[in-house]
């Protein structure tokens, strides 16, 4: 979601952040799951030639197949089952009729509504065989939201979340976006609290047992900067550089984190080759 600082402020301060219990967390689970079952089933079909229009299809397809709602439908004007954010597209790729090409990065970000709650992930796929600054960065940015999370516990506030995530991005000579930022969720899509992916421990809201919301890094290779397409959605990187980005929605616990979109087949991260090869010398005969 866009990072938008004064109203949101106003409600932090009147205590808006709902608190759920056992049975929501049970309808989390659910509808995170079924997410990450959409998302595993994408790794079989992301290679090139392929377009993200047929992607945001089999999205659309496997939602209905499993009586759930892509929350990204009708969102706002938004008209896709999901966003396929592509190189150095940061986010909210609008799905088109344009193939996969050999060693691009793309994410996909889907949102499925589940008996009324809201499971939102994204990751990270590699079509075909991609450049190791590319892999490097997807390394990263993976990184970045696994620290986010570990920061996770009540008496953490939102700022050790940012806080983690900034210092690895940054020692890894990668730049945070500060326009979007991780949500509160549940049976709505975008809730309070604001998840900044930088920041400084202490800072923003303290964590309490029952809070459920987004961490959701987008990392760039070269500066921070975006800026919005004239489709009204497309943000990309100013300087044209690389970006990447993972999300999970996660719940806070009495004693830290529960992930309820992890992929139960192990795919959270593609595994796909390089190149160069380091195992095959540039001056090696064919
Ligand atoms: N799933 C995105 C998020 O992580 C939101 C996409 S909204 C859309 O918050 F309208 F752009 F699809
Ligand atoms: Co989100
Ligand atoms: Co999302």
């Amino acid at each position: 979601m866009t990072n938008s600082g004064a109203e949101n402020a106003a409600r932090r301060q009147a205590g808006t952040i709902k608190l759920h219990g056992a049975e929501a967390f049970a309808a989390m689970r659910k509808a995170g799951q079924l997410t990450a079952q959409a998302l595993d089933m994408l790794a079989a079909m992301v290679r090139p030639g392929v377009t993200t229009d047929a992607i945001d299809r089999a999205v659309f397809e496997f939602a209905m197949d499993h009586k759930a709602f892509p929350a990204t439908l009708y969102y706002h004007g938004y008209t896709r089952s999901c966003c396929t954010s592509i190189n150095h597209v940061v986010c909210h790729g609008i799905p088109s009729d344009k193939p996969l090409r050999e060693g691009d990065v793309v994410n996909i970000d889907v949102t499925l509504i589940v008996d009324g709650w809201h499971g939102d992930a994204s990751r990270m796929y590699a079509v075909g065989e991609i450049p190791r600054r590319a892999m490097r960065l997807l390394e990263v940015t993976y990184e970045c939201l696994e620290l986010g999370m570990a920061a996770v516990k009540p008496g953490a506030t939102t700022g050790h979340i940012g806080e983690a995530i900034q210092r690895h991005a940054e020692a890894e000579r990668c730049s945070v976006v500060r326009d979007f930022c991780g949500h509160g969720l549940g049976q709505l899509f975008h809730d309070e609290p604001n998840i900044l992916h930088y920041g400084r421990a202490g800072e923003g809201v303290t964590l309490k047992p029952g809070m459920l919301f987004t961490i959701e890094p987008m990392i760039n290779l070269g500066r921070p900067h975006v800026k919005i397409l004239s489709d009204g959605w497309t943000a990309v990187t100013r300087d044209r550089s690389l970006s990447a980005q993972f999300e999970h929605t996660i719940g806070v616990t009495e004693t830290g984190v529960e992930v309820f979109t992890r992929s139960p087949a192990g795919l959270d991260f593609p595994d796909q080759p390089t190149f160069p090869n380091p195992a095959v010398p540039a001056s090696s005969p064919a």
